[in-house]
């Protein structure tokens, strides 16, 4: 593990400093241990699962397992493909603000690297967060593909407990994650720890699914996808509160109708 990746990271439990070993991460605080597989630090451990409601955490473990499932054909998804080339360009607009480069830039919730490779030209190093392995397993393949390994560190972990240090970032990035928090207290966690790891006046884009005349068309506010993945559709005002609660809204835009895109500056 480099030293610019070891300094980010700090223990999901108490943020204690992690001292990197052949193979593993040890906590100096907790002495937990932390496996790196793949070159990728691993922090999603059943221990973490007793700060959760139980069937939040029954929720979330069927999402990994579904994500790892479908990892390996999700960039094929019809709707994301259509709807990418869009989507790509508001998002990095959103972010830069009037940014040009930024230090170190996150992506939570980054899935395949649909995003991040994107997010990746923009930075000095970038961080991609995830609790799907099989899913951070293609995102390396394809940071590699684009050059930016040596500059990208992949994090397998929850959201929630993002194992990063208090303001680390310059801009954090999530798109389509916030949806599938199963419950409000959760997805007000998210936002909360994006916030905690970003610096004062560092950008953030957050996208989520749009409750419109688009996805009420056959669709519901709130249920599973096949596979079981659990989503929530909002309206602007719960979007709207939802990001503004910790991090304040400069700008709120549908993408086509199927995803709000939240954007600003952590204040200072
Ligand atoms: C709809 S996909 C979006 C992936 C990527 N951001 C993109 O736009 O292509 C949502 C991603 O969030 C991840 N995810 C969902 N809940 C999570 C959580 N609590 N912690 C970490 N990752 C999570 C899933 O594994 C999945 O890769
Ligand atoms: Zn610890």
């Amino acid at each position: 593990m480099q030293q610019w990746q070891s300094k980010m990271l700090r223990c999901p439990f108490d943020r204690g400093q992690l001292l990197a070993g052949e193979g593993e991460i040890r906590c100096s605080e907790c002495q937990r241990t932390f496996p790196i597989v793949d070159g990728i630090p691993s922090f999603v451990l059943p221990d973490l699962a007793t700060a959760h409601e139980r069937e939040e955490w029954l929720r979330k473990q069927s999402e990994i397992q579904a994500r790892d499932a479908q990892a390996s054909q999700y960039d094929r998804l019809l709707g994301l493909l259509l709807m990418s080339p869009v989507e790509t360009r508001m998002t990095l607009r959103a972010l830069r603000g009037e940014s040009g480069r930024f230090n170190v830039l996150a992506e939570i919730g980054c899935g395949t690297g649909r995003m991040l490779q994107h997010f990746a030209a923009l930075a000095d190093f970038a961080i991609g967060v995830d609790f799907s392995l099989q899913s951070l397993r293609v995102c390396r393949q394809r940071m590699q593909q684009a050059g930016f390994l040596e500059k990208t560190l992949l994090i397998h972990a929850d959201a929630c407990f993002l194992p990063l240090a208090d303001e680390v970032l310059d801009a954090v990035a999530s798109c389509q994650l916030v949806e599938h928090l199963p419950s409000d207290r959760l997805r007000l966690q998210v936002v909360a720890e994006m916030a905690r790891v970003l610096k004062p006046g560092g950008r953030y884009a957050i996208s989520g699914y749009h409750w419109s005349w688009l996805t009420r068309w056959g669709g519901a506010k709130q249920g599973m996808h096949p596979g079981g993945i659990y989503y929530y559709r909002f309206t602007r005002r719960e979007f709207y509160e939802l990001v503004n609660t910790h991090l304040p809204v400069e700008s709120l835009r549908s993408i086509l109708g199927y995803v709000w895109l939240a954007s600003g500056s952590k204040g200072a």
